[in-house]
């Protein structure tokens, strides 16, 4: 009976000391936005920001960036996506500490509104690299940059991964 408790604890500790190596580094490396994985999203922040255009990862602005964007839901890129305030404090919440930690401010020294006007977006879709064009985003089948789940097919659930990405040919368009 004691060896049995011994073995069964033994097991168990290893069983918690596998979990944290396979656990740790991957939650390590959503906090910057040059190692980025993806990470489920918070389903109420799916649900309400992810209505007109895919739940962007809270992990590719800064905090002040998203503090910019809630105070002007409003007046958003010329819609209305205001939220309740309820709702508002809970995602701000949420993006507040699923913030990239790199900053996100333009020339002015404003925080950016868009993870599409980054140096790290910039830089990462550069064109004339991995297929990525200077006309790619302005084509009929993307349209916009903003546009991310045009090429990366699982942008919907937070999946960026370069295994799946497809930039649309030309001419694919219905
Ligand atoms: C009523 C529709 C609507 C809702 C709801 C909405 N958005 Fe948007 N959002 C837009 C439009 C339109 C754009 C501009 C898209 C474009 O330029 O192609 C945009 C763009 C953005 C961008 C910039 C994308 C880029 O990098 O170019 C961010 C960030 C963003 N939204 C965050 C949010 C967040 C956070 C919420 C939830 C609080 C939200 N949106 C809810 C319509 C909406
Ligand atoms: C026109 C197609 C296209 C659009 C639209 C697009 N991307 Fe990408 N994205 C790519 C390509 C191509 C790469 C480079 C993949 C590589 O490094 O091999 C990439 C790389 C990335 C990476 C790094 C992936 C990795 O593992 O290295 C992230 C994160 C990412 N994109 C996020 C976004 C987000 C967020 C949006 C929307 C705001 C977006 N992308 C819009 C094509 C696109």
């Amino acid at each position: 009976m004691h060896t049995m408790n011994r073995s069964f604890r033994q097991h168990m500790a290893l069983t918690l000391a596998a979990m944290w190596i396979t656990v740790l580094p991957a939650g390590a490396a959503w906090a910057d936005d040059d190692d980025f994985r993806g990470a489920p999203l918070d389903p109420l922040y799916l649900e309400e920001c992810g209505a007109c255009h895919v739940a962007f990862p809270p992990a590719l602005l800064s905090q002040r960036s998203w503090g910019a964007v809630a105070d002007g839901l409003a007046d958003h890129f010329g819609t209305d996506a205001s939220l309740d305030p309820e709702t508002l404090q809970t995602i701000r919440r949420y993006l507040d500490d699923n913030a990239g930690r790199r900053r996100s401010d333009g020339a002015d020294g404003r925080p950016l509104l868009r993870i599409t006007d980054t140096r790290w977006f910039r830089k990462e879709h550069r064109p004339g690299e991995h297929g990525l064009r200077s006309d790619t985003f302005s084509r009929p089948e993307v349209g916009s940059a903003a546009n991310c789940a045009a090429c990366h097919r699982g942008a919907e659930e937070g999946r960026y991964g370069e295994r799946e990405i497809r930039i649309p040919t030309p001419g694919s368009a219905r």
